[in-house]
């Protein structure tokens, strides 16, 4: 029993959430919640409802049934209370890229209603911890991928918000500048006092996370952190490289759970092959590679899924999307 006399609310409550578009269900009954001061990653492929449920969660959508709670402000009936309380980066670039680094954050804080001292501590404070300080006077359209997403996140933390929403943080950054964005949410987190929902493709960015949730066809398939999920769902894999398309397919015959990953491989579940001594006597000439993979996230999101996240880039901005 806790030794608490009263459980703090949750940062945000989901219950039985859907949401369609025409034809198009979205999201399919979705609950979730998010504790205070967690690092909750959503993870799921293109068209999962990741984008769809942040828009709900932040107020700028409204679900179709269900009931949203964020910050111990229903959605439906206080959308302008969770508004000041929420920060947001969202897929799409949606920072003035007519305005200077320091411009940007200036109308922001003024949109927010901060005061002048209020605006200047924190401009200074956001662009010390995002390294912009150098580039403070600098027109946004002249800064690099990576310092524009860094940009999005300073703007985002500047009136003080108690929960940070950051849809794909990372989306078309190369390896260093996805890293380096980490390395920021990571600080921020120490320095800030702040929840976190990230969405992301990227395996590898949520095992750093506190609770991880799957989602695919706007349905929740696990959640959980990153060792209860890999305990739970996860399995070895066999990461092949066939030097023919008829061994694939013979391979693909042969055994259960093959699916195609990125690269022209295909991934075996190591247990349906009974040890990869069996596959290696059985196609071991029609072979180029062979690579065992431990029970990872990966192999978490693809016997939940059947497919490999690998396989699929990130989408780009759907036309007409989230500018507000
Ligand atoms: N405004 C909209 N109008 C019509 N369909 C939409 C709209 N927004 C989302 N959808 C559809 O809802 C589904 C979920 O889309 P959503 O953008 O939430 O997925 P996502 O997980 O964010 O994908 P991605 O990883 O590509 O960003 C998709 O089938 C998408 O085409
Ligand atoms: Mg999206």
């Amino acid at each position: 029993m806790s030794t608490q006399s009263a459980a703090a609310p949750a940062a945000i409550v989901v219950e039985e959430v859907s949401k369609r578009f025409g034809r198009v269900v979205a999201l399919d009954g979705v609950s979730l919640r998010v504790e205070n001061g967690e690092m909750f990653a959503l993870l799921g492929p293109n068209g999962a409802g990741k984008s769809t449920l942040i828009d709900l969660l932040c107020t700028i959508g409204q679900a179709d049934s269900g009931s949203i709670t964020v910050n111990g402000e229903s959605a439906m009936r206080h959308p302008v209370r969770i508004r000041r309380k929420i920060g947001v980066v969202f897929q799409e670039s949606t920072v003035d890229t007519r305005l200077t680094v320091m411009e940007n954050l200036e109308f922001h804080g003024l949109v927010y209603q901060m005061r002048r001292s209020d605006r200047r501590r924190r401009i200074e404070e956001m662009l010390d911890l995002l390294e912009l300080t150098d580039w403070h006077g600098t027109v946004v359209r002249t800064l690099s991928s990576g310092m524009k997403r860094r940009l999005e996140i300073a703007r985002a933390l500047m009136h003080e918000p108690q929960i940070l929403f950051l849809d794909e943080p990372t989306l078309g950054l190369d390896a260093q500048s996805r890293a380096r964005i980490w390395d920021y949410i990571t600080r921020l987190r120490e320095n800030e006092n702040i929840t976190v929902l990230v969405t992301t493709h990227y395996l590898e960015e949520v095992e750093s996370c506190d609770h991880v949730c799957i989602i695919d066809h706007g349905r929740i398939l696990a959640d959980g952190t990153p060792t209860q999920l890999k305990s739970e769902h996860g399995t070895a894999l066999i990461r092949a490289t066939p030097n023919a398309p008829d061994v694939a397919a013979r391979i693909r015959d042969r055994f259960q759970g093959v699916v195609d990953g990125a690269e022209g491989q295909i991934i075996i579940p190591l247990e349906e092959t009974g040890g990869v001594d069996r596959l290696f006597s059985e196609f071991g000439s029609g072979l180029q590679q062979v690579e065992i993979d431990q029970p990872s996230l990966e192999s978490v999101f693809l016997s939940l899924t059947g497919r490999d996240l690998r396989e699929a880039p990130p989408a780009p901005a759907r036309k007409g999307g989230r500018n507000a």
